[in-house]
């Protein structure tokens, strides 16, 4: 009788052991520790054995049934804290990994460059004023001492806008209206910057696009020399390309400034780089803007926003910042 009690036992305990989950060791619970489970099938039999052997079966019967329960308590809660940990490593979320492959843009090449333009005129005390892309050809030209028949319109390449018919409305071909639209605004003295999207009739190569960005430069106060436009050149090259940048001045000619120049900006290396035009207001311009030519006079300039950007990170073709191409955008 004792053997089979130990017998029952040790099938019981290796049924608890074989239990996978917290579900499976209930089951055995209920069949082998339950009433009609084998030890208590063995109980119900001590009421035929002798009375000396009925204590010791009783009491191998009952030191069967507490290890079968310790056994079966132990597995279930082993099963239960497994289950929690596998559940707890499922739920995890790694935010850093999340973090990592989100994809943020930033601003173009040209967006850079204008805005570092901004911050470098803003140092040197200049406020910034945008126009209209869409102009009149009395902002765009007329006001700028460049009447209907006059030639140098005929460099502008301009786009026109099929709103009006005679070609008053277009596509404004640089900045320049905008000194206009200023001194219409706000009285003098004037020290402000406009950068902006410009449009010129040209087929793309890899130094022109028909959309391209400029920023004007405007100055009118009382006695403003050409010296003041040279040293302010000259500053805002020290500032924006380094010390070891200088400028210079070359003539040229521009219907809305008088005297006119070129400046160019010389590289460390002793070459140069062409970056835009200049001059001193035409007193036509100054009038045009309401402004009395004997009291005020000022200077401006104008020059290539994305050209700057080109050579700040030696971009070869001009199409290639405008092409929209992820994998040419994403290095800048
Ligand atoms: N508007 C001229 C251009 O687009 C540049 C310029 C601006 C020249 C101001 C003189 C003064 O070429």
């Amino acid at each position: 009788m004792i053997d089979e009690v130990r017998q029952a036992r040790d099938a019981a305990l290796v049924r608890v052991a074989a239990s996978c989950t917290p579900d499976e060791v209930r089951a055995v619970d209920a069949e082998v520790l339950g009433k009609k489970g084998p030890l208590a099938g063995l109980k119900t039999g001590l009421g035929g054995l002798p009375v000396d052997d009925r204590k010791a079966v009783g009491q191998a019967i009952n030191e069967a049934m507490t290890a079968v329960r310790t056994a079966i308590d132990e597995r279930s809660a082993c099963l239960r804290s497994e289950q929690t940990t596998a559940r707890i490593a499922a739920e995890r979320l790694d935010l850093t990994e999340v973090v990592t492959r989100q994809r943020r843009g930033h601003p173009h090449l040209s967006t850079q460059a204008w805005e570092r333009l901004e911050d470098v005129f803003v140092g040197l005390g200049f406020q910034i004023a945008e126009g209209p892309e869409v102009e009149t050809d009395f902002y765009n030209f007329e006001a700028l001492n460049m009447p209907r028949s006059h030639p140098a319109r005929s460099g502008f390449d301009t786009l026109f806008t099929d709103y009006n018919p005679d070609g008053s409305v277009l596509l404004r071909t640089h900045t320049s209206p905008v000194q206009i639209r200023v001194m219409r605004e706000i009285a003098p003295p004037i020290y402000m910057v406009m950068p902006g999207k410009v449009f010129r009739r040209d087929t793309p190569d890899a130094t022109h696009m028909p959309v391209f960005h400029q920023i004007e430069g405007l100055v009118v106060d009382r006695n403003i020399t050409m010296t003041h436009l040279a040293g302010t050149i000259d500053a805002f090259t020290k500032a924006f390309f380094g010390g070891g940048f200088s400028s210079r001045l070359r003539p040229n000619y521009f219907p809305f400034t008088e005297p006119s120049a070129e400046f160019d900006i010389r590289r460390p290396d002793g070459t140069w780089i062409e970056l835009g035009g200049c001059g001193m207001v035409h007193p036509n311009v100054l009038r045009a803007g309401g402004l009395d030519p004997e009291v005020w006079s000022g200077f401006a300039f104008g020059f290539g926003i994305d050209r700057m950007a080109r050579e700040r990170h030696g971009v070869d073709d001009l199409r290639d910042m405008f092409s929209n191409d992820i994998r040419f955008i994403e290095q800048f």
